[in-house]
């Protein structure tokens, strides 16, 4: 399949990435790019060859938000009654692991679709932001919540009412990245956490995401409840048989994804 706003491509086995293609807009999502973020994400989710996927954009620019030239012109009940650019921000229906290779702007939309992913790898140079308040409007794919419960409310609160950004560094101490390395080794390393989730049984990290997932969304009683549900639908995989097996013969795994 052709794309005019990303670049797909695999840079190590098993790893599918997604680059956000619009460098002259520093990568603002549109609902064409929006579009085929999904279908390249969805044509990955079905490729049991990919394992893992990763998500980015350019050394400038992860993403600086919506595209504001797009909305502008939009108006509520345009929004409401026709499929709306926020509307396709929906990365938490793709049930592989993702994650987000961020360098440079990730603003708004940007900061959210990165919050979407599973976990944030940055270079130095990442700037994350919700600056909707600049707008007159606010977050609109997810910032007040997944922001708020990444950092916490008082920060969260700054961040969204006063448009405070946060550093790399500062991301990493508040827990909103997992990991921060310099512009030319953020992407290398990225790849390299892609793989080590890649590597694994698909079912069981198919398993493990949902659980972790549903943490969020639960009480602690309905989240064990579905944890036990997954735990025990491991156990009927052939990975589980595989996977303990190959323990005790000291050997590698040798995953079927069944
Ligand atoms: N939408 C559309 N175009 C954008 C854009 C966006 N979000 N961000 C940047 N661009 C465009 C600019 O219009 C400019 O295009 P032209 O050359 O055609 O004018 C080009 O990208 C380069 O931008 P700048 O000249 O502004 O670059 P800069 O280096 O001076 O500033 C910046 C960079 C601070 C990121 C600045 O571009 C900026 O503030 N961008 C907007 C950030 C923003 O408000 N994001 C939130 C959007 S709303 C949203 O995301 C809603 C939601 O929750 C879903």
């Amino acid at each position: 399949m052709s794309y005019e706003n990303i670049i797909v491509d695999q840079p190590a086995p098993g790893v599918g990435r997604v680059r956000l293609n619009r460098p002259r807009a520093l990568n603002a999502l549109n609902s064409a790019l929006m579009d085929e973020v999904m279908a390249a994400m969805a044509g990955f989710d079905a490729d049991s060859e990919i394992g893992a996927m990763i998500l980015t954009g350019d050394d400038k620019a992860f993403a600086a938000g919506a595209d504001i030239k797009e909305m502008d012109g939009k108006s509520q009940i345009d929004m409401l009654m026709s499929r709306s650019l926020v509307d396709r921000f929906d990365i938490e229906s793709i049930s592989k692991p993702i994650i987000a290779a961020v360098s440079g702007y990730a603003l708004g939309g940007g900061c959210e679709v990165a919050m979407s992913c599973d976990m944030i790898v940055a270079s130095e140079t990442a700037v994350f932001g919700q600056p909707e308040i600049n707008l007159g409007i606010i977050p609109g794919a997810g910032g007040t919540q997944r922001l708020t419960r990444a950092v916490g409310k008082a920060l969260a609160m700054e961040i969204m009412l006063t448009d405070r950004k946060l550093s790399a560094q500062e991301a990493l101490d508040c827990g909103l990245v997992n990991r921060v390395a310099p512009l030319d080794e953020y992407m290398d390393l990225a790849i390299d956490i892609s793989q080590k989730a890649a590597r694994r049984s698909q079912v069981a990290i198919r398993l493990t995401k949902e659980a972790i997932n549903k943490a969020y969304e639960t009480s602690l009683s309905e989240g064990l409840a579905l944890e036990r549900r997954n735990f025990l639908i491991a156990f009927g995989s052939e990975d589980k048989a595989e996977g303990m097996r190959a323990f005790i013969e000291k050997r590698r795994a040798e995953w079927k994804n069944r």
